[in-house]
């Protein structure tokens, strides 16, 4: 079966470079992504400069592709009705109310998803779950596929998505392993060897692997889960290290020299963020309870106390060095992305670390070279209305926040400098711009604390 047309429900940080990439390497598909947020379509179809994802070489990838065979839309009902294949790459955050809150994953956007596909689609569809989803997701989907569709058949795969934001477009170009599941019925399988060759364009046989629906989406849940547990790991002996005189750095290096254990994601810091890490194993907990797994479920739910431990502890570590005197001295925070190289900021510790110094009187400055100002400011927002505080509070906390555009001129004035974000530029400082008195804490290589004297550290 040749595929001629797909489309791609949500316009994210997934959908977006995913399409883009499918588009580019693959001319003869005509790729339409549609999503409901009005702004989101128009920054897509806008300047290269100001899509609403950032990604190094994402810009360079939809520049070749939009008009010719990419397209992004808010009609969504046309291109679902136009494709053979249709990815849901919509968000599925965690619960907020409801059976499961706080734990459980939202699919609310999955099911309308679902819904507005069986409603609209005349013909039979290939239905992909883009979108991180709780083991036995599909069973769910293909109910009301079924339930509320036109009498045309739906085969449902499970292709979870691996790229890492920052390294997106690479990641895609060159992934570890393009997992695809499906049925071991016939249509199942002719559905999987459509999928399989789409990414046989530019992705190695050897390196797609194909399995039964399950297996695929637990795979995901569990990808994330065991990376994030090893940052966890990590960061939790770093606490140790401060307490007997061990360098974490050094103990990093020797664990990963450990062919069996390998160097990656063995790197200490204030701790993991991102839309992804938390959520996904607050629902592995979730699901393990659900399924009377109790001692399973308290095993990973130990990754995030970790997180929010070393956050916490990150936080209380910048009050010491400044013996609490936080109202004359000012804090300079570099880095608000949850990492390097992206504009997303969600779950980012640095939303953690400004929001507990500036309840504690901090006089913050704020720097990040992708997020956007409005963006910074929503987030401090939300974070410190989910500890209570009235709106009138939060605008007076607001008086002691500066958002720069520039760091350089801002940091001699700063009595700590905080480093959150693992930009080079950050990492290589000018020495002469940080006064005699500055510390930097260096949240990248966490707790190790430098005092700086101009021209050369001392540490
Ligand atoms: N961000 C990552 O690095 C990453 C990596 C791998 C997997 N994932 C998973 O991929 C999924 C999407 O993540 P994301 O970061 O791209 O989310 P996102 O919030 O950036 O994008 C989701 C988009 O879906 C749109 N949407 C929601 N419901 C819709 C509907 N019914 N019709 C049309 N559009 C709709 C939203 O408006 C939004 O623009 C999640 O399940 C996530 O866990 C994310």
């Amino acid at each position: 079966m040749q595929i001629k047309n797909i489309c791609c429900i949500g316009a994210g940080y997934v959908g977006g470079p995913t399409m883009a990439v499918i588009a580019l390497k693959c001319p003869d598909i005509k790729v339409t992504v549609v999503d409901l947020n009005i702004e989101r379509i128009a920054a897509w179809n806008g300047p290269l400069e100001n899509l609403p994802v950032y990604e190094p070489g994402l810009a360079q990838v939809v520049e070749k592709t939009r008009g010719r065979n990419l397209f992004f839309s808010t009609e969504v009902d046309k291109a679902i009705d136009d494709a053979e294949m249709i990815f849901m790459a919509v968000n599925t955050p965690t619960k907020t109310e409801g059976e499961g809150a706080g734990m459980a994953a939202d699919l609310r956007y999955v099911e309308a998803c679902a819904k507005n596909i069986a409603r609209v689609a005349k013909t039979d569809k290939i239905v992909i779950e883009k979108s991180t989803l709780p083991v036995r997701t599909a069973e769910k989907i293909k109910e009301i596929l079924d339930r509320d569709g036109n009498g045309v058949h739906f085969e449902i795969l499970s292709n979870p998505e691996f790229l890492a934001e920052g390294t997106a477009i690479q990641d895609l170009f060159k992934s570890d392993r393009v997992l695809i599941g499906g049925d071991e019925t016939k249509t199942g399988k002719k559905a999987v060897q459509a999928l399989v060759d789409i990414y046989l364009k530019w992705i190695p046989k050897e390196k797609i692997i194909t399995t039964n629906v399950w297996s695929s989406e637990l795979a995901k849940l569990a990808s994330n889960a065991m990376l994030a547990q090893r940052i966890s790991s990590i960061n939790s002996l770093s606490a140790l290290c401060e307490k007997t005189g061990a360098d974490i750095e050094e103990l990093s290096l020797a664990i990963g020299m450990d062919s069996r254990i390998g160097p990656k994601f063995l790197k200490a810091s204030v701790g993991f963020g991102g839309s992804c890490f938390q959520k996904d194993i607050l629902n592995l907990v979730y699901l393990s309870r659900y399924y009377g797994l109790d001692e399973v479920a308290e095993y990973w739910h130990q990754v995030i106390k970790i997180n929010n431990y070393q956050k916490t502890r990150f936080s209380k570590k910048i009050l010491e060095e400044l013996h609490g005197e936080l109202k004359e001295n000012k804090i300079i925070i570099l880095g608000w992305g949850f990492k390097a190289n992206t504009n997303d900021s969600r779950e980012s510790p640095s939303i953690f670390v400004a929001s507990y110094l500036l309840q504690r009187g901090a006089i913050l400055s704020i720097y990040d070279p992708l997020v956007k100002k409005e963006r910074i400011l929503s987030d401090l927002k939300k974070e410190l209305k989910k500890v209570k505080l009235s709106n009138y509070q939060i605008i007076k906390l607001f008086n002691n926040l500066e958002i720069l555009k520039n760091y350089k001129s801002s940091i001699h004035k700063s009595k700590a400098i905080v480093i959150m974000t693992e930009y080079n530029s950050f990492k290589n400082h000018d020495w002469k711009l940080i006064s005699k008195s500055s510390k930097v804490i260096d949240g990248r290589n966490l707790l190790k604390n430098y005092n700086y004297s101009i021209g050369k550290p001392n540490a």
